[in-house]
């Protein structure tokens, strides 16, 4: 899969008539990556069996990414009620509680229904910030057939962080959590 890459000029919005940089620059696989993703996507399977509480199994999905994946600060879920992203579960510094239907980094990936990655979040325009430590973000849309419910976001301290393997291992995660949801892992 292909990561949208939101850089500064590269942010407009659906049907701006800007062009939106579609991906990274195609940049080697890492296999110690690979294996953290697999092994994740392993534990994830293992955290879930029997459980159907969604409130319970995105608490450990976000506890499960943050202290696994190396140099994050914040890793959690917001879910749409209505048009606005509330915050769901998640771990790190506390963040702010609803972001308004298009705001934000968030807001921006559910307009796009893409994950997008922000290399630098101060060249983001509109981008929230929870934690100054922030330097960074990946943020994946949780899809419930063809409509978003909500997204992932993961931050970091470190300038561009998150590349094309986090975005597809992310997504493989987060397809694992909503497809156990709907009872289609069985
Ligand atoms: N930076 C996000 C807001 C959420 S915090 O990072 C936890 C955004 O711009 O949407």
């Amino acid at each position: 899969m292909s990561a949208k890459v939101a850089k500064q000029k590269a942010t407009a919005k659906k049907g701006s008539g800007k062009p939106v940089k579609k991906s990274a620059p195609v940049k080697k696989k890492s296999a110690a990556k690979g294996q953290m993703y697999a092994s994740l996507v392993a534990q994830l399977r293992s955290l879930l069996k029997g459980e159907y509480d969604f409130t319970a199994n995105a608490a450990n999905f976000s506890a499960l990414v943050y202290h696994t994946l190396p140099d994050v600060n914040w890793a959690g879920f917001y879910l749409l009620h209505e048009d606005v992203l509330v915050l769901g579960p998640f771990q790190g510094r506390p963040a702010c509680v609803r972001i308004p239907n298009g705001k934000g980094v968030c807001g921006f990936a559910v307009q796009q229904g893409e994950t997008v990655i922000v290399p630098n979040v101060h060249e983001f325009p509109g981008h929230i910030a929870c934690d100054s430590a922030s330097n960074s973000e990946i943020v994946i849309p949780l899809f419930d057939g063809e409509r978003v419910f909500g997204v992932f976001d993961v931050d970091s301290p470190t300038l561009k962080r998150f590349d094309d393997q986090d975005a597809e291992g992310l997504n493989e995660l987060v397809t694992v959590l909503v497809a156990h949801e709907e009872g289609l892992d069985e």
